[in-house]
């Protein structure tokens, strides 16, 4: 009998796949990906495909993002309940009734929203790009939806007040200062690296604030040997794969997990691409109004 494995990779070719995955996917799913990146990484793969078909393997809206990117493309998702709580903190009713209040000020929405919320936005950020989206708007007033987090970190970046919505990921906020403290004690040589999506204290004990991507580039190039690694588990994952002679340290091993990127499973991959389920559409008069604002993102280097 073929194992699910073989039987992904026969199936892949017949349909002519590719499986795209996110940084915090589970690690069967990551060795069985062809690629694995961050939000932004994985953003550029689905504007650039030559695949006709993706399974994405990520949460709902980085399937979204892929469609409005390329409507052409068939993109599935292994299991269409992977949503994002942070995403669905904000709607376009409420992002509306802030840009009411505040008429002169651009949005700048965090790509972790839904379409409908894109399609009212100026442009969008990922957590790699954020600096430098809100550094291309100038003097301008920014709203920044729906992460508290990862835009207090710009603004404060940037010397600047945002307008902030009081959206947040539910897996960063569990991770407390305390940990990264007790953490340091036991390792006092480890660099601490954190994601943007931590909340200030934790922030304020990072070394360095990366995307997931960012991670591995920083860790990868860096001469030091340990790190203390502070966000999602699956990151460990690339981390420890690509720098073998390394220590990565993840905080909170049983609490630092999205329930929903570990949704997808190499079973329900195998059945996505046996069924062509389930896919990922976004209405047409609203991926018309977000692609400007995903593009106008993509077009900065
Ligand atoms: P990045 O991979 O862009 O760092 O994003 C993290 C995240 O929370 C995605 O949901
Ligand atoms: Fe959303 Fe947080 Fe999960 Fe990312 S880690 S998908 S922001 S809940």
């Amino acid at each position: 009998m073929k194992s699910i494995e073989e039987q992904i990779q026969e199936l892949k070719a017949e349909r002519g796949a590719t499986i795209l995955a996110h940084n915090y996917q589970g690690d069967e799913v990551q060795a069985i990906a062809d690629f694995t990146g961050d939000s932004l990484e994985l953003s550029r793969k689905a504007a650039n495909l030559t695949e006709d078909v993706v399974v994405f393997c990520g949460v709902h809206f980085m399937a979204e993002t892929a469609v409005i990117l390329s409507p052409q493309k068939t993109i599935l998702i292994p299991d269409p309940d992977s949503g994002c709580p942070m995403a669905d903190m904000v709607n376009a009713a409420q992002l509306r009734e802030l840009k009411a209040k505040h008429p002169g000020a651009k949005v700048v929405c965090y790509v972790n929203s839904s379409a409908e919320v894109k399609a009212e936005s100026d442009i969008c950020c990922t957590s790699s790009n954020a600096v430098k989206v809100c550094e291309s708007l100038g003097e301008v007033e920014i709203i920044f939806v729906p992460d508290r987090n990862l835009g207090g970190f710009v603004a404060e970046k940037l010397g600047k007040e945002f307008i902030l919505y009081n959206g947040f990921c539910p897996t960063h906020e569990r991770i407390r200062d305390i940990d990264i403290i007790e953490m340091k004690k036991k390792h006092p040589e480890a660099v601490v690296m954190a994601h943007p999506e931590c909340n200030k204290p934790v922030r304020d004990l990072a070394d360095e604030l990366l995307s997931t991507g960012q991670m591995c580039h920083f860790a990868s190039e860096s001469n030091q040997t340990e790190f203390i690694v502070v966000t999602e588990i699956g990151i460990n994952y690339r981390l420890r794969t690509e720098n073998p002679g390394k220590t990565f340290i993840p905080i909170n091993p049983d609490r630092a997990v999205c329930p929903n990127m570990k949704k997808i499973t190499v079973e329900k991959i195998l059945w996505s691409l046996q069924d062509m389920k389930a896919r990922v559409t976004v209405p047409s008069d609203i991926a018309d109004r977000a692609v400007g604002c995903i593009q106008r993102m993509l077009e900065i280097q």
